[in-house]
């Protein structure tokens, strides 16, 4: 990969070694997947932020490179933590782990990140069509190249934060023109009516083309929550970094290969992704985190309600549109559901806070939860889910 002389320059050492493991990192993509060179990038995500997902080894990595001193070169989002730390009262059993789920915020806050803890960080503020990035987090991807038209790869934890302190990434991937063009035609016969639907023609796409891209035609009704929905399932059984709705593709040359999706892969999809009929402990909506327009949606479901004692109904999005969707909120609690942040159902400790079972709208938390949180899980749709959380 061409290297400028200043890029070289960061490789030798000559801004500190911190600067140059992160340049070591970006060469060593860069050479295995064939990049030309580093492109500059408009802005990083960082995921690997909760402490239940890196773990003490990935502390003492970040502490070393935090006491360097660096700072990232463009502006730079983080991924959920493992703790509320507005809602204590629901992290009863974990909250021992506070120490060190607070010092890694603290080493990525130094290093200039703006630590808003979330999967969604383009509800705070949206990239812009076109740019490029270098974020992780497989959701936010899929979302940034499908839904925003922006160009990222799915980074990694470490190589996004590497990206972010040099502000270039290597041009491989999906920053390449012809390596975001369709290959596959998929056509969705169904009538799709709830997210839970999108997740799971996700879940089952993702598994079928792995990392091939589709193009969906009938997906008549969807919303940007309905794609959301649909990537972030795609993303996480399969290698997903870009889908298109038919009326968006860019024209191919040639015939696609087609691929039909019927009734009965929907109804298998469902069934993959729950483990249990068993009643649910928690009820779970916000994966990936929610919108204003999700919580209002919710709110205006459990208004005058009550949630059943026996059953928590946790909510999750970001500080900020927490905020934004503040009247929502207040009505969602009123009714006993808590609407947190900074954290989801999948980066935190279930099992320590008394979950056993749980169930959710999102086809992402229903395919990880049983490996990541090792509980059981229910997976239908939100109005099912309220339904459930209020019976
Ligand atoms: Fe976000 Fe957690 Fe789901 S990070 S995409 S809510 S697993």
């Amino acid at each position: 990969m061409y290297l400028s002389r200043e890029e070289e320059r960061i490789l030798d050492g000559e801004k500190g070694w911190a600067y140059q493991v992160a340049m070591r990192i970006l060469v060593k993509l860069g050479d295995l997947f064939g990049a030309d060179r580093l492109i500059p990038i408009e802005s990083a995500h960082i995921s690997g932020v909760s402490y239940k997902t890196i773990g003490d080894a990935s502390i003492d990595f970040l502490e070393a490179l935090g006491k360097s001193g660096v700072k990232v070169m463009v502006k730079s989002t983080a991924n959920p933590a493992g703790i509320d730390y507005s809602h204590p009262e629901e992290m009863i059993g974990i909250f021992e782990v506070k120490e060190k789920q607070n010092r890694i915020i603290e080493i990525y806050r130094n290093m200039g990140i703006d630590m808003i803890l979330t999967c969604t960080p383009y509800y705070v503020s949206k990239p812009k069509e076109d740019a490029h990035l270098a974020w992780a987090e497989s959701s936010t991807v899929v979302y940034a190249n499908s839904v925003l038209h922006s160009w990222t790869n799915r980074e990694g934890g470490p190589s996004a934060l590497a990206a972010a302190l040099i502000g270039k990434t290597p041009n491989y991937g999906v920053h390449k023109p012809e390596n975001r063009l369709a290959n596959v035609l998929v056509k969705v016969e169904p009538c799709l009516r709830s997210e839970a639907d999108y997740g799971a023609l996700g879940a089952h796409v993702g598994r079928l083309l792995e990392d091939e891209i589709p193009c969906f035609s009938g997906l008549t009704c969807a919303g940007e929550t309905e794609l959301k929905h649909l990537g972030s399932a795609m993303a996480s059984t399969g290698m997903a970094s870009i889908f298109y709705p038919e009326a968006s593709c860019p024209r191919v040359s040639g015939e696609l290969e087609v691929v039909s999706v019927d009734m009965n892969d929907l109804k298998n999809a469902f069934e993959s992704l729950s483990t249990t009929n068993e009643p649910p402990d928690m009820v779970y909506i916000g994966c990936p985190h929610c919108s204003a327009e999700e919580i209002k949606h919710v709110a205006l479901k459990i208004e005058g309600r009550r949630v059943r004692r026996d059953v928590r109904l946790w909510i999750c999005t970001s500080r900020y549109v927490r905020r934004k969707a503040e009247r929502y909120v207040k009505i969602i609690e009123a009714a006993g559901g808590k609407v947190l942040s900074d954290t989801c159902a999948v980066v935190t400790w279930l099992k320590e806070i008394g979950v056993d079972v749980l169930m959710t709208n999102s086809a992402k938390t229903a395919y990880y939860a049983p490996t990541m949180n090792k509980v059981e899980t229910v997976f239908s749709s939100l109005d099912r889910c309220i339904e459930e959380a209020c019976q």
